[in-house]
């Protein structure tokens, strides 16, 4: 596995490439992950890796942006048929994440617009995501990308 960039050798020399998401991409992901939420998911990103590179029963539409080799960014999704009593082919977005020191760059913009390239191709009507009510900066992002308030509410019980 390529070791990743440490911040300072970070530079974005060239676009990066979009490419689907690969079990040997997990340790990056991790990484950046960890950078960007200054704790590790590992876990959660293996099992997630492992059900979305299960053919048996996903597609896999997470993707990874890549520069010389190196990941830089990612965006894990699902396809959805028909779960959640909703009729229509689904997509989520789960995490979208890109190395802090390349930010800005338009990354997280190439891997949301390929992503909603993939699941038009898929045949997926809407694709849903979760923000905090309070991240602003993710829904400007969001918004910039034409994601609007969706009718559908999102509803939770606290377990006593
Ligand atoms: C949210 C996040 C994914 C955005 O990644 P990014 O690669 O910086 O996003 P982009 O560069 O495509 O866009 C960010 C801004 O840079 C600007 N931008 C785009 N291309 C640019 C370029 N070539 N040069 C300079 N600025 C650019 C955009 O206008 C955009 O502004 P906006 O947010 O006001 O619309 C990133 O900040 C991140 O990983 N955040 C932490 C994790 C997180 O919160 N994830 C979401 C929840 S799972």
């Amino acid at each position: 596995m390529a070791e990743q960039p440490k911040a300072q050798e970070v530079r974005l020399a060239r676009k990066p490439a979009m490419r689907v998401l690969k079990r040997g991409d997990l340790e990056a992901i991790v990484e950046i992950d960890r950078l960007l939420f200054k704790q590790s998911r590992r876990d959660y990103y293996e099992r997630k890796v492992a059900a979305m590179l299960d053919a048996a029963h996903n597609i896999n539409a997470s993707l990874v942006a890549e520069v010389d080799g190196r990941i830089v960014g990612f965006i894990m999704g699902d396809v959805y048929f028909g779960e959640f009593g909703i009729p229509e082919t689904t997509g989520i977005i789960d995490t979208l994440g890109v190395h802090p020191q390349l930010q800005n760059h338009g990354i997280a913009s190439e891997l949301l617009e390929q992503f909603l390239r993939n699941m038009k191709a898929v045949g997926v009507n809407r694709v849903y995501t979760l923000v905090n009510w309070d991240d602003f900066g993710l829904e400007k992002f969001l918004s910039r990308h034409s994601f609007v308030p969706s009718k559908r509410i999102n509803l939770e019980y606290k377990i006593p």
